[in-house]
């Protein structure tokens, strides 16, 4: 499959109609930031594909040094495939990072993990110091969990003892991330499974509390962290 057809497949998985005009607007000014030496982290979904476009074209034509520390496979792999460097947390730290989200409450709070890369989408938010994230208006909600579930990546055999405590702590529908026009479920880059929660209350201590769970690699709630928010226009 090509890149073309990959970005396409994944925006039909999704259901969601993008907004590109406002969104490839934002790509650039995120590109506009990159300075010669930036050690970049790259988030992924389809929004933090335009801006590494659009970054990788600034890289080519002012014959910038930049390095990219990815979020996912498939970020990684586009990042080959625009000529872009890439680094790893074992060498460096990102200086700045951008990606998208799947919800955004007024406190710039976040649900994030529609692409099930929550693990390494956190664990670079933790190492970058200044985080950029691209969404429109539809991902602005008063309340987290409001139109996507938190997603929980679990160890596979800890589903059954994880689903419990989840239970306990105000879930009231959890579902098995099924994967698309395939039997079975989603399996992450991490070999783990997917739990897709809708909860009684998102209370302020909810990701810590889903986080002590025996079994519990990572959640999408992200809680805290305060980044900035690049608001793509619709039209
Ligand atoms: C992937 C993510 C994405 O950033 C989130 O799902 C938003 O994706 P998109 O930019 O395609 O709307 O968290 O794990």
């Amino acid at each position: 499959m090509n890149w073309k057809n990959s970005l396409i497949s994944r925006l039909e998985w999704s259901g969601e109609i993008i907004n590109i005009n406002g969104k490839q607007k934002v790509a650039w000014e995120i590109a506009a930031k990159v300075k010669d030496g930036d050690i970049l982290g790259v988030g992924s979904g389809s929004t933090s594909y335009l801006a590494l476009v659009a970054i990788a074209e600034r890289i080519k034509s002012e014959k910038l040094s930049v390095k990219a520390i990815t979020t996912s496979i498939e970020i990684s792999m586009f990042c080959s495939k625009f000529g872009v460097q890439q680094t790893s947390l074992f060498e460096h730290r990102p200086d700045w990072l951008f990606d998208g989200a799947d919800e955004v409450d007024p406190d710039n709070n976040l649900i994030k993990g529609r692409g099930g890369a929550m693990f390494k989408e956190k664990l670079l938010m933790s190492s970058s110091p200044v985080n950029y994230i691209i969404v429109d208006e539809s991902k602005m909600v008063q309340k987290l969990n409001t139109r996507f579930p938190v997603p929980v990546e679990v160890y596979p055999q800890a589903l059954l003892h994880v689903e419990k405590e989840l239970k306990q702590l105000g879930a009231n529908s959890i579902v098995l991330r099924p994967a698309k026009g395939k039997d079975g479920s989603i399996i992450t880059e991490n070999n783990n499974l997917v739990l897709d929660c809708n909860f009684d209350e998102v209370y302020t201590g909810l990701e810590k509390d889903i986080k002590t769970i025996t079994g519990v690699i990572e959640s999408g709630l992200f809680i805290g962290y305060k980044p900035e928010i690049l608001m793509a226009a619709n039209n």
